[in-house]
């Protein structure tokens, strides 16, 4: 399998790729008898009866059937919870594992909410790794998005080859199968799980026919697969937990595949970032890279959400994010820079590249005393806010975090006291 893919472009075409020359069936999906004996297998992404512009399903021609394997054992249980809080919480980065660790094996759970099993909901992990897997996984629990913080990452994925690096996402769909390998030797970022409805870009309502993420810059890998024969460990995420099995061969085997439902990988350097040119800070929605919509209209299960290099221009405007309480949660992190409502730095506690923090349903937040006392005294010219990268997983439910996440050292004790020392307001003496 190639280390220097292709990519097709587009979000969520129609797709037909194989590695090797008369490998894909024509004109029909299951022949009698698939070209050089491969079998034929349909990866359903949604209900086979859903409406034409949901359905997400792909076509895979593949050395074995994915069925031939002995059962899974579990390999280690599902994150434990805390109770949920409304109290803001704040975690500066994760540092590097110190003994060998694999994406999988680097994976640390923060928050969640909804159940995997109802297919609704999200959970939020962090991963710090530093060795290339030398097995597969795959996630039935829901789609994985990828926000890699440092270190770049190969994706094999059985559907082709993903390669990212810091200010790149990959999606990787429910059910495909996948290993990471680390070409820096080392690697952290941040995992959105979708439990829900696939990602989708969002409407453009007035805005029009383009802008924010377009499609044509999402990209598909081609075909390529693995031959390997020998004993291979293949795991899966099924519930909360994983799980471990052993087969006879790499499951990356897929020759051939068609259909609209694959890995893609975009870069966040493209988005076409639009906002006010007259004044006040729009909601950040204006910012909705991918969303993963509920059964409530235009109420997102997940919002993947991004605050890019860009213009500030208002006037008479309080430029950062001003305060705020939502009904939506908030997880949020950074990729690399500075974001614009957490500027403190007093303390080392700060919101750090490789940091994070929530933000759940109502509880007040927004910019901290400095970014405030700066942003109301500056002096209202053109500003580029440059070399910066934050994001966002929006969700609509509250977010409970982990019993790891309340019990890391990486929590920060004094989170709240960046909105201590407010002056009140003056009324006018009567
Ligand atoms: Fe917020």
């Amino acid at each position: 399998m190639t280390e220097n893919p292709a990519y097709v472009t587009g979000f969520a075409n129609h797709v037909s790729t194989e590695a090797v020359p008369g490998a894909l069936p024509i004109g029909q999906n299951s022949p009698q008898a698939v070209p050089f004996g491969l079998y034929a297998e349909q990866l359903s992404g949604s209900a086979f009866t859903a409406p034409r512009s949901d359905n997400r399903r792909s076509w895979l021609y593949r050395l074995r059937p994915s069925a031939s394997h002995a059962p899974f054992i579990p390999y280690r249980d599902a994150p434990t919870f805390a109770a949920p809080t409304p109290n803001r919480l704040r975690w500066s980065p994760l540092t590097a594992p110190t003994a060998p660790t694999d994406f999988i094996d680097g994976l640390m759970t923060y928050a969640g909410n909804g159940d995997a099993t109802a297919q609704t909901g999200v959970a939020i992990h962090l991963y710090a790794a530093n060795r290339s897997m030398d097995r597969a996984f795959f996630n039935a629990d829901g789609e994985w998005l990828i926000v890699p913080q440092s270190g770049r990452l190969v994706i094999f994925t059985e559907m082709g080859v993903l390669k990212i690096e810091p200010l790149q996402i990959a999606v990787i769909p429910r059910g495909v199968k996948f290993r990471v390998a680390l070409p820096e030797g080392h690697a952290t970022g941040y995992i959105l799980e979708n439990y829900g409805h696939p990602f989708r870009l969002p409407d453009l309502g007035p805005i029009g026919a383009n802008g924010l993420a377009n499609p044509r810059d999402f990209e598909t890998p081609v075909a390529a697969f693995e031959d390997i024969d020998g004993d291979y460990e293949l795991l899966q995420k099924y519930a909360g937990r994983l799980w471990t099995t052993r087969i006879d061969h790499s499951p990356l085997d897929v020759v051939a595949w068609h259909g609209n439902l694959a890995p893609y990988r975009y870069d966040l350097r493209r988005f076409n970032t639009i906002n006010t040119v007259s004044f006040d800070h729009p909601d950040p929605s204006i910012f909705t890279v991918l969303t993963s919509p509920s059964e409530t209209p235009s109420t997102a299960n997940a919002d993947f959400v991004i605050f890019p290099p860009r213009w500030m221009v208002a006037e008479h405007t309080f430029r950062p994010p001003w305060f705020h309480r939502n009904i939506m949660s908030e997880f949020m992190g950074l990729i690399t820079g500075t974001y614009d409502a957490k500027a403190a730095k007093d303390d080392g506690n700060n919101f750090a590249a490789g940091g994070a923090s929530l933000h759940n349903c109502m509880n007040g937040h927004g910019p901290d005393k400095a970014s405030y006392e700066a942003a109301v005294a500056a002096d209202l010219k053109p500003h580029r806010i440059d070399a910066t990268m934050a994001f966002m997983f929006e969700t609509r439910l509250p977010l409970t975090p982990t019993t790891h996440a309340m019990e890391t050292p990486l929590l920060q004790s004094d989170y709240d006291h960046c909105w201590d020392n407010f002056k009140k307001a003056e009324l006018p003496v009567k």
